[in-house]
């Protein structure tokens, strides 16, 4: 079964072919990182129409690098949420349009379903069930996952996501959006312990996670430092270096407790903070210690991408094969859309 993948929920357009047997056997992406890096951060209206711009260009790219036409096509998946909707809309509208045209069906993806798949790309992939952590620049949760689309919310945050947490840093820090790679890259060069920030809900007896309270702490240190003199280089990766390490400490600590609370050996992380060489390094070693496994996505399969649009509408429609029946008049996109709403269902 080939499947074509359409990601567009954000600011990366992307596409992708996957065949139940060959695997991934092609993808395309175009980020738009640096058309939003003068704003610091995403316009919606400039994503929507950027993704316009993309969608069918990124097609044939993925055709042509497979050597076939959109007929050979078995379904087409695409990601209708959540996200931004205009941005939702350009991928979802092109899709039904292709599917319309060669009268394909539509597989509708959830964008965290992808990502929490995504692990099943990989060379070394992990076996249901797992836990997932799943970090990103909207969402921060913890799932049980028992097989495609059965996935049941162990924990979430309660305010900023993990990824926000390290963009509202970076800008604190003077760095660029998006803040993730930038900050853990100049938190390498921090002193360990010259500050010590506050561990949120670290001891909540909840899988929960709260990352509001440790961008204010960054903030607080920044101005107290910045009262006396201007903040040196140093000064910057020191506070860097006290936010990975808080941030990355609370993301292990309660994934390995939603393991030991579930009573499972193997952890899969996804999503883009999922591509933080500290948190990997915390939970490999964490995983040494205790005696599970980490699972990660390849690390340029860690940010949106078509691939794991592509690989969860083939695994849905190898589930569900009268998904592959329907044919859809309409659509709708769902900007806010729970993961977990998904369960039962494919
Ligand atoms: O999954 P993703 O590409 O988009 C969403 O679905 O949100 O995640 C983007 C987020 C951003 O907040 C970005 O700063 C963060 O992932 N990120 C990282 C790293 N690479 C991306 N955060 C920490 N360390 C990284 N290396
Ligand atoms: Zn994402």
């Amino acid at each position: 079964m080939l499947i074509l993948g359409i990601e567009s929920s954000c600011d990366e357009t992307g596409v992708a072919l996957y065949d139940s047997t060959r695997g991934l056997i092609a993808q395309a992406l175009h980020s738009q990182i640096d058309m939003h890096v003068a704003y610091g951060g995403v316009v919606p209206e400039l994503a929507s129409r950027d993704h316009i711009q993309r969608v069918l260009p990124l097609t044939r790219a993925v055709l042509k690098q497979a050597s076939l036409t959109l007929n050979d096509v078995d379904g087409i998946a695409c990601t209708v949420g959540p996200g931004l909707a205009g941005a939702l809309l350009v991928g979802t509208a092109c899709a039904h349009a292709m599917a319309f045209a060669l009268n394909k069906p539509i597989i509708p993806v959830h964008h965290l379903a992808g990502h929490l798949l995504s692990p099943l790309l990989s060379a070394n992939p992990p076996t249901f069930p797992f836990v997932a952590l799943l970090v990103s620049g909207g969402h921060t949760q913890l799932m049980r996952v028992d097989g495609v689309g059965q996935y049941q919310l162990l924990g979430e945050t309660l305010d900023d996501a993990a990824g926000e947490a390290f963009d509202k840093t970076a800008k604190v820090l003077g760095l660029n959006y998006p803040g993730g790679p930038a900050v853990s890259a100049l938190a390498q060069r921090g002193v360990a312990e010259r500050f010590v920030f506050g561990r949120p809900m670290l001891h909540s007896p909840d899988l929960d996670f709260s990352f509001s309270g440790l961008k204010t702490a960054v903030l607080t240190q920044a101005k107290k430092l910045g009262a006396i003199a201007p903040l040196t280089e140093q000064d910057r990766a020191d506070i860097a270096h006290a936010f990975v390490d808080a941030a990355v400490d609370v993301l292990g600590k309660k994934s390995y407790k939603a393991l030991q609370q579930q009573g499972l050996k193997r952890l899969v992380v996804a999503g883009g903070v999922g591509a933080n060489l500290q948190l990997r390094a915390r939970l490999d070693a964490m995983a040494h210690k205790h005696g599970f496994k980490v699972f990660y996505p390849e690390l340029d399969l860690c940010t949106d991408n078509g691939a794991m649009i592509a690989l969860a509408g083939c695994l849905m429609a190898q589930q569900n094969p009268s998904l592959l029946d329907a044919r859809r008049d309409g659509f709708t996109v769902r900007p806010r859309w729970p993961l977990h709403e998904l369960s039962g269902a494919v």
